[in-house]
């Protein structure tokens, strides 16, 4: 079994040869991470093995956002009257082929969920947004309780009431 140290981007960490199959995320973390963080516009995070602590295994990014309560869907609108309904936004996640279906892509996104809980002790969120690049990773969401947005289906909601505050 293979342990992850899971922490802030740091620009030691050798982005070069990432590869998740998704161009536009490889691209991502090797040009856009570190603007984005000095931005603060997301916060990054890194997984690297704990046996070369410079090999990126995979990467997550975290925001603040807020979705319109007519883009919810029913069941959690009608609980909502407030409007905009502010939101975590898991913006990018994204794992490297060479560590793809050892679990990685479910740490991380248990990872994120628990920071965004330990996070909105202090800051209220209605739930957890994901933005899927494609089905593939709409339904690896899915796999996880996360629910399309009727309006916009490649955005998935976990609502905060399946999460412990
Ligand atoms: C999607 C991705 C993050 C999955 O990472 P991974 O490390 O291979 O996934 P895991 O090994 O942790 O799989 C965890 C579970 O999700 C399931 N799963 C993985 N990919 C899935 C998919 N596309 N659809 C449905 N379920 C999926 C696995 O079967 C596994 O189920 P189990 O726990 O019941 O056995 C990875 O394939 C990836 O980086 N893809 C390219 C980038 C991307 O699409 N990112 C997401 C959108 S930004």
């Amino acid at each position: 079994m293979i342990i992850y140290d899971i922490r802030s981007f740091d620009k030691a960490v050798d982005t070069t040869f990432f590869s998740c199959g998704q161009i536009q995320l490889d691209q991502y973390i090797r040009l856009y991470a570190s603007q984005d963080i000095r931005r603060n516009v997301a916060r990054v995070f890194i997984a690297t093995p704990e046996y070369d602590t410079n090999q990126l295994a995979g990467f997550f990014t975290l925001s603040a956002g807020s979705v319109s309560c007519s883009d919810l869907p029913e069941t959690l609108a009608k609980t909502l009257h407030r409007y905009p309904v502010p939101v975590a936004l898991i913006g990018r996640l994204a794992v490297s082929m060479s560590f793809h279906g050892k679990g990685l892509g479910s740490i991380l996104l248990a990872d994120a969920c628990q920071k965004v809980i330990n996070a909105s002790h202090i800051l209220a969120v209605a739930g957890i947004i994901v933005d899927a690049k494609d089905n593939t990773a709409a339904s690896f969401y899915t796999h996880f309780g996360f629910i399309p947005l009727p309006s916009q289906p490649a955005k998935l909601i976990l609502p905060a009431s399946t999460f412990r505050v």
